[in-house]
């Protein structure tokens, strides 16, 4: 794959798509950067070699047009920050009039931020004509947007054709070294933890893992559908109805390849969905009535630390619990902590997936574990063995 460490940027305008998709708050403040700081070394280069950057991104999923809330104006300001200052300027559409003559007026060590991209929509279907159109604004094509790299969209795939000079940005780059390092290097043990509300989101990584791994840890909404499955109570869980056979059948693949499943022994149990809520811990065999699991319990923690402390390769995907509340966070704190130890001791550790990525940067881990992914479905449909369409449109 080429990378932008092959082109020299001297005088050049590069058309740069990031994956912007950050979270904002009722005011429209940021609340996690992570993937617009994840960016910044590949403008960098693009300005620092001479050369200026038209960046597209899309920004949540606008049904019908453009939506305030959903404007990458919202951005600006702190991507300069971040840029040390650099100047950048914002057109209000990612294609037109406007944009091609900010485009072509932007000096070189300047940054111009496009308008989300999914105001059209276009945009999802691949739409040609709106490539081509994107494509007038700069000179080469590079794709750092990792995240949405799944995505054969106009701006992460399409618009690549239109180009002679192409390449991946270092994001990209890393993320798929990363993913390639954790899938391949044969270390062991290799442990995966996989958490979140749903099996059916993570059956086919599930699936591909069986043939990798030692342990398979299984925490969060999606472990009660396979207590369900077992024949177990677990009162008002999550539970998938439709995944039962599917939970049994996983129960089965990973005792014949010889994987320890490690299901939670124990639940954090609720009757309400709330901070300062009364909370008991409860066998996931018999979890009563009313009451629901919303992180994993104190002997579950326990073996799950030991478990990938003791571990060479770590993939993390998906929190054990709801730990945005933190009277739910225990577990999802333990497990963050047992990977930050592992790494301490030389493991490889990756951690993906939006949730999981958010809860290890919030707690202040970001930077004891090896690799936090920007990617969320990205991730998971390359470690599937899929291949991505933003990263084919390069090649
Ligand atoms: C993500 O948040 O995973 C990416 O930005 C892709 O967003 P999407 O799922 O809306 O395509």
């Amino acid at each position: 794959m080429k990378t932008i460490d092959d082109i020299n940027f001297s005088g050049k305008k590069a058309l740069v798509r990031v994956d912007f998709n950050v979270p904002l708050d009722k005011n429209n403040k940021i609340t996690d950067d992570n993937r617009m700081q994840a960016a910044v070394p590949t403008l960098k280069k693009i300005l620092n070699d001479g050369g200026s950057a038209i960046l597209m991104s899309h920004l949540g999923r606008p049904k019908d047009g453009p939506e305030e809330k959903y404007s990458l104006k919202h951005l600006v300001s702190h991507l300069s920050e971040i840029m040390g200052g650099v100047k950048v300027h914002f057109a209000n559409d990612c294609v037109g009039s406007e944009a091609e003559e900010k485009a072509s007026q932007l000096k070189a060590g300047e940054i111009l931020l496009l308008e989300n991209t999914r105001f059209y929509p276009e945009e999802s279907k691949g739409d040609e004509k709106l490539a081509k159109q994107m494509s007038k604004l700069g000179d080469v094509y590079v794709n750092d947007a990792f995240g949405s790299a799944h995505r054969a969209h106009s701006s992460t795939t399409t618009v690549a054709q239109f180009f002679d000079e192409k390449a991946a940005g270092y994001l990209l780059k890393a993320e798929i070294d990363n993913a390639d390092k954790v899938m391949e290097s044969g270390d062991k043990p290799f442990t995966a933890i996989m958490g979140g509300a749903k099996i059916s989101d993570k059956i086919e990584i599930i699936e591909r893992l069986l043939d990798k791994v030692d342990n398979l840890i299984i925490g969060g909404a999606m472990s009660y559908t396979f207590f369900k499955a077992m024949g177990g109570e677990v009162g008002k869980s999550l539970v998938e109805a439709d995944k039962m056979d599917l939970a049994n059948e996983l129960i089965r693949k990973a005792k014949a390849k010889g994987v320890h499943l490690h299901l939670p022994i124990d639940s954090v149990v609720t009757q309400k969905i709330e901070e300062g809520a009364e909370t008991r811990v409860a066998n996931n065999h018999a979890i009563q009535g009313d009451w629901m699991g919303v992180d994993i319990g104190p002997e579950a923690r326990q073996v799950f630390a030991d478990t990938i402390a003791k571990s060479k390769i770590v993939l993390w995907n998906g929190p054990m619990g709801i730990f945005e509340i933190p009277d739910f966070a225990e577990g999802t704190r333990t497990v963050a902590e047992a990977v930050v130890k592992a790494t301490e001791k030389g493991a490889f550790s990756l951690i993906g997936g939006g949730d999981s990525a958010a809860a290890v940067i919030s707690m202040g881990y970001g930077d004891k574990v090896s690799y936090v992914s920007t990617g969320g479905g990205a991730l998971l449909e390359y470690m599937e063995g899929k291949e991505l369409p933003g990263v084919k449109a390069l090649g």
